[in-house]
């Protein structure tokens, strides 16, 4: 790349937030020195704080400034006195959907070293490819009669073509590139309409790739077959309802919380693609300096691969993976002391 400065929107959202991102930043600059790039962050003040003291969530103004950058990392936003659905809606969707984040990619690997609540895991390693744009999602409802006997409420699932075709074309590649097997998740013997229409484009598209051994399962089918033999999955293409539970259950599984990290991406590059974990902002632990920034250093991973910095990526994922198979309750460390130890351990890589 002729670029040498990665633009980098820094959104520390609230509580943890304030915490693990500037861990996965140190880890980001030990992951890029001597690449020649330089990482050049502005930090946007957004989420609960912010709306407690504007009432904004966010802006057409903060919008455009985002879309300056090459892309996004993202603590966490809320807390417990901020209405259900306000930075949801206003804020997090308001991203994905203007930034038309139409992957939501969640890789779910058991390190070893790990702890799975499963007694016999296996090798479990997988990623979910959750539509990110349509589906249930999209806020197409409405309320009526509210509060009487007779109130109607509607939440409309969006399905197009274009949109499926995009995120399964998506999930093919993903599965190409690692073991070849892809599993179709929905529920199409109930939801015909969306289910068949996906149906029908992995076929399609399946059929462009006869190295990709495509199956199918329903997701109540799915969340037996995460629990009694994760190991069986490689790719999980779904949609973003089923996607979004999925994720949790996988995140569940294979370590907690702690760990579990998303990309929000826009294969096409129009717009900046946004890296989180999947965690919140804990407010239950936040300002104690125990959070575990792990799942923010993973986050980072995803942002490096997706900008191409194939072999940085790879580096952190090592060194998480070494920290983790070294870590015991005994020792237990500050969310600054893992991140420096992480940084540390990239640099030595
Ligand atoms: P949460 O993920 O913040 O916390 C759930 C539990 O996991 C808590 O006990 C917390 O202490 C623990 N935990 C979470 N991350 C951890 C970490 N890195 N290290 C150690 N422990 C960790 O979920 P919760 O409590 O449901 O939500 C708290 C707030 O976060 C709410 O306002 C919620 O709306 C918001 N939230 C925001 C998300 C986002 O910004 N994408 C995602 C999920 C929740
Ligand atoms: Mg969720």
């Amino acid at each position: 790349a002729t670029d040498k400065t990665l633009r980098l929107a820094v959104i520390e959202g609230d509580g943890i937030g304030h915490e693990t991102v500037p861990e996965g930043l140190k880890v980001l600059d030990a992951a890029l020195e001597g690449s020649g790039i330089t990482v050049e962050t502005t930090p946007f003040d957004l989420g609960a704080g912010r709306w407690h003291r504007t009432g904004e969530t966010l802006t057409e103004e903060d919008m455009a400034a985002l879309a300056e950058h090459d892309a996004i990392l993202l603590g966490a936003v809320g807390d417990p006195d901020v209405p259900s659905g306000v930075l949801e809606r206003g804020l997090l969707l308001r991203l994905r959907f203007g930034f038309d984040h139409f992957v939501n990619l969640r890789p779910t690997r058991l390190v070893p070293g790990v702890v799975s609540p499963l007694a016999d895991p296996g090798d479990v390693d997988f990623v979910v490819v959750r539509e990110g744009t349509e589906g249930p999602y999209v806020g197409n409802g409405g309320t009526m009669r509210e509060g009487t006997q007779l109130e109607v409420a509607t939440e409309v699932s969006l399905n197009t073509a274009v949109g499926v075709e995009r995120v399964v074309r998506y999930a093919f590649e993903q599965a190409a590139k690692r073991r070849g097997r892809l599993t179709l998740v929905h529920k199409h013997n109930v939801l015909v309409h969306a289910g068949h229409l996906w149906r029908r484009i992995v076929e399609q598209v399946g059929a462009e790739h006869p190295d990709v051994a495509v199956d199918y399962l329903h997701v109540d089918a799915a969340t037996i077959f995460l629990v009694t033999d994760p190991a069986r999955f490689d790719v999980i293409v779904t949609d973003n309802l089923f996607g979004d539970i999925l994720t949790d259950l996988a995140g569940a599984i294979s370590g907690g919380i702690g760990l579990a990290a998303s990309g929000n991406i826009n294969p096409t590059g129009a717009f900046p693609s946004m890296f989180e974990p999947v965690h919140g902002s804990a407010p239950d632990i936040a300002g104690q300096g125990i959070a575990d920034p792990t799942a923010t250093v993973l986050s980072v991973a995803l942002l490096l691969e997706h900008l191409g910095h194939d072999a940085a990526a790879d580096r952190v994922r090592r060194a998480v993976d070494a920290d983790l198979a070294a870590r015991t309750d005994a020792a237990a460390r500050s969310t600054s002391e893992i991140g420096t130890a992480l940084a540390d351990a990239v640099r030595a890589l």
